[in-house]
């Protein structure tokens, strides 16, 4: 049942194992916001074919995800954390939504252009066009008024709320407009000094690193170029080390700073410096992660009652929608009897 809390929709592609820059990104929020809001953590398995048709690795992904939100601090009681493939229902609101929009609008959506881009695609397919239609369903499903999400999300949550629109106007009231929720931190730059973290980067440090391995990476980060050796003096605010100082060892930034500038704080040391502020911060989940690793069918069962809670939502919504549509059993239209014309 729903209670007077506001609903968030919450959704990631299961990409795989998280790094640190879902954390600041996106699930550091999630966990705040879950005691405020009544939440849904969904797991966009049908969104991640509509770039990789190998399906191979899709389960693990998403285990591997859920293994990372339930380490981060998503509360699966209070939350429902579940696949979006095994809700039957967002395929179904999906095709009724893909009536509400025109495919030029999809078109001029930027967020999916610069994907088209950043992937060298030279065509794409029907369902990838769709995917802020799906995005739609899979927000209005559960009523979702507030949508946790970083800047490049925001155009297909406008999607979503033309569409919420659009439906209840034609049809009846069903739906809530909802609106985005902007994730407070920037974006956390890669170990190379690419703007974003990404996996297909190469440039990460994952929740599930070890102190060492973050210590090896870490080796690896692009500093200052002007910054040869020790006694060189830096430019802390165009280095990548210094921005996870920022974020995961703020105490010292002050000094950092000092000593970056003025030459007396070295690279090799401050990287490792670094290295162990972030898997200090990471140990407890590092902890919670090796748990549920090791006992998998907790997490199936997570993931089980989940998805129960979730379809429940679901049918609900569906009955509603199907109601205000004239999309009803036989035995909801006696007329339909009534009215048959006689042969004569
Ligand atoms: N498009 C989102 C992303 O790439 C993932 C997603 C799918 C999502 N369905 C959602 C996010 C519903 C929020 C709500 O990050």
């Amino acid at each position: 049942m729903k209670n007077s809390k506001k609903r968030i929709l919450s959704g990631m592609r299961p990409t795989g194992k998280l790094h640190i820059g879902h954390l600041v990104g996106a699930l550091e929020n999630w966990v705040s916001l879950q005691h405020e809001y009544d939440n849904f953590h969904l797991i966009a398995d049908y969104h991640a074919l509509t770039t990789n048709l190998d399906t191979n690795d899709l389960y693990q992904n998403s285990i591997d995800m859920v293994i990372d939100w339930l380490a981060a601090g998503i509360d699966p009681v209070k939350s429902p954390i579940f696949r979006q493939s095994q809700i039957k229902e967002h395929t179904e609101l999906h095709l009724i939504f893909s009536m509400l929009i025109t495919t030029s609008r999809l078109e001029r959506n930027p967020t999916l252009k610069e994907q088209a881009r950043d992937l060298n695609m030279e065509t794409m397919v029907y369902g990838h066009l769709g995917y802020p239609v799906l995005q739609a369903a899979d927000i209005l499903l559960y009523k979702g008024e507030v949508v946790p999400v970083g800047e490049d999300q925001v155009p297909h949550i406008e999607i979503t709320r033309e569409i919420a629109r659009r439906f209840n106007n034609q049809w009846g009231n069903v739906f809530p407009e909802p609106e985005p929720k902007l994730t407070k931190f920037a974006r956390l730059a890669g170990l190379d000094g690419n703007q974003k973290m990404s996996k297909s980067l190469g440039n990460t440090i994952l929740l599930s690193d070890s102190p060492e391995e973050i210590q090896k990476k870490m080796r690896t980060a692009v500093t200052d170029p002007q910054k040869v050796r020790r006694g060189d003096p830096g430019r802390p605010d165009i280095c990548v080390v210094f921005s996870y100082h920022q974020k995961f060892n703020p105490a010292e930034v002050p000094e950092i700073r000092k000593g970056c500038e003025s030459g007396a704080l070295g690279c090799v040391e401050c990287k490792k410096n670094c290295a162990t502020k972030i898997a200090d911060v990471l140990a407890p989940l590092r902890e919670k992660r090796a748990k549920y690793e090791n006992d998998l069918n907790s997490v199936k069962d997570i993931l089980a009652d989940g998805e129960k809670r979730a379809r429940a939502e679901a049918q609900l919504t569906m009955t509603q929608v199907r109601h205000v549509m004239n999309l009803g059993e036989l035995e909801d239209y006696p007329y339909v009897y009534k009215n048959i014309p006689s042969k004569e």
